[in-house]
């Protein structure tokens, strides 16, 4: 059995992208579970950058097959450009399969992700990447949602698409939310399925035959445990379960044929969008670490915030996701640091507190109980092996897996391929 899932233990962005691209070299399918084109995964091929969003990141792998499954929400509009500007790079995409059960986000809903940020309270702004996620994946859990099989028949998805873009016309028009023009957006829209068309399958069905085959499966997070829709910090979350537990419906595969589980992890934090973030450098530590980092969004180019390693939510995170093993991204951003610091409990109303907390008030007034580390001061970038690491980047490391009960699998210092060793 090998079949593998690799998610984001914090606020996305750890660095998924990269850490698929690395082990797509032992992978004969990649898929992804859920979310959409909210997702930002960035790989470096040698010279080049490619900022993939629906489809998988081993696409860049030749020959790998890529599912983008079921649980995902796609957007047919988005997933032709991403197709076109993959194939104009000279990257092959026929190896690309869309699940015919996939959930499809519709023009309404981008609309009604932009309206309902507008009109929401300022404390109460998700912050989202207006894709329309959440309210596709609301029209799925309402059981009106349009899926890519009935891309199949053009007759039945127009009438349907007709069907759900009067109904949003006339619940949200009178609110003041822009009103759709559906010829129109039914002729873009249609354009983009036709291309996508030839591309859906059942995917369950290519899936069972690799793991029957005993192929090498990796399935690809997206966005990262705290935002996960039961586990995250509720409500400023995603809409899916961003945690492993979530792949096995996001792609028609059975628990038990999952044999291991990556959680990879950031050596510091970052978030975007709005929420509480408790060990957040609101200074100039921060902007070292955004700076230095490059934490600018991958999809909406957002500054990310940041801050420390939050022990208590990412050992909340590797519980909850069962982690066999870490990938460690970005240590060598910590690189010129005269100390580091690790998030080792919080304190809330006067009291320690080492379980992290449900409520999502209390979360946001914690004050971090840190435990500080001497900086290495020495540049980790073209580290190879262990060995090569600086002692105290070492007992970083060390530290950070002792208190997360967790084993690295993976380390990485920097954003190439080659700047990637095992533990
Ligand atoms: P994802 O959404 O989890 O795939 O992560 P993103 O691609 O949104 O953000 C991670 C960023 O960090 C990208 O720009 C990567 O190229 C970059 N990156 C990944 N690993 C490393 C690393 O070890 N060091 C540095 N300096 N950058 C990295
Ligand atoms: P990757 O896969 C970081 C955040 C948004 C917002 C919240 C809800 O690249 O790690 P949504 O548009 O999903 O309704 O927004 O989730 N968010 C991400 N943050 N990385 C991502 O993906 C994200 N996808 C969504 O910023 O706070
Ligand atoms: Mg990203």
């Amino acid at each position: 059995m090998s079949v593998s899932i690799l998610v984001g233990i914090q606020w996305g962005d750890e660095g998924k992208g990269k850490i698929i691209d690395v082990l797509t070299r032992d992978a004969e399918m990649v898929i992804r579970f859920q979310g959409g084109n909210n997702a930002g995964h960035t790989v470096e091929v040698g010279p080049e950058k490619f900022v993939l969003h629906l489809i998988p990141s081993g696409i860049l792998h030749k020959g790998t097959d890529c599912v983008i499954g079921n649980g995902v929400v796609l957007d047919p509009l988005a997933l032709k450009k991403e197709m076109e500007e993959l194939v104009e790079r000279g990257i092959d995409v026929s190896k690309l399969q869309v699940s015919s059960r996939c959930h499809l986000i519709m023009p309404w809903h981008k609309l009604l992700d932009a309206f309902k940020e507008m009109k929401a309270d300022p404390s109460k702004k998700i912050g989202t990447t207006m894709r329309g996620i959440g309210p596709a994946y609301t029209s799925k859990m309402a059981r009106t949602g349009l899926r890519a099989v009935e891309i199949l028949d053009k007759a039945r998805f127009e009438a349907h698409f007709r069907e759900e873009a009067a109904a949003y016309n006339e619940t949200y028009g009178p609110l003041g939310a822009t009103a759709l023009d559906v010829d129109q957006a039914f002729a873009e829209v249609w354009t983009a399925c036709e291309y996508i068309k030839p591309y859906i399958q059942d995917a369950v069905v290519s899936v069972h035959k690799a793991i029957k085959a005993n192929k090498k499966i990796l399935l690809e997070g997206a966005q990262g445990a705290f935002l996960d829709i039961d586990h995250g910090t509720y409500p400023f979350v995603t809409s899916s379960n961003t945690t492993s537990g979530g792949a096995c419906p996001g792609a028609g595969i059975p628990p038990r044929a999952v044999s291991c589980v990556w959680g990879v992890i950031k050596a510091y934090t970052t978030r975007v969008g709005e929420g509480p973030f408790m060990t957040e450098l609101d200074n100039e530590e921060g902007e070292m670490l955004r700076n230095k980092g490059g934490e600018f969004g991958a999809t909406t180019g957002r500054p990310r915030r940041c801050g420390w390693l939050d022990i208590v939510a990412c050992r909340h995170s590797c519980q909850i996701n069962g982690v066999d093993y870490l990938a460690v991204t970005k240590l060598d951003v910590l690189d010129d640091l005269d100390e580091v610091k690790l998030c080792t409990a919080y304190k809330l109303d006067g009291q320690i507190v080492e379980d992290f907390p449900a409520d999502t008030e209390a979360l946001a007034r914690v004050e971090p109980v840190y435990e500080s580390m001497p900086g290495w001061k020495v540049s980790t970038t073209s580290a190879t092996c262990w060995e090569e690491l600086p002692e105290n980047a070492q007992r970083y490391l060390n530290r950070m897996a002792e208190l997360l009960d967790a084993k690295i699998g993976i380390i990485s210092v920097g954003p190439k391929r080659a700047q990637t060793f095992e533990r």
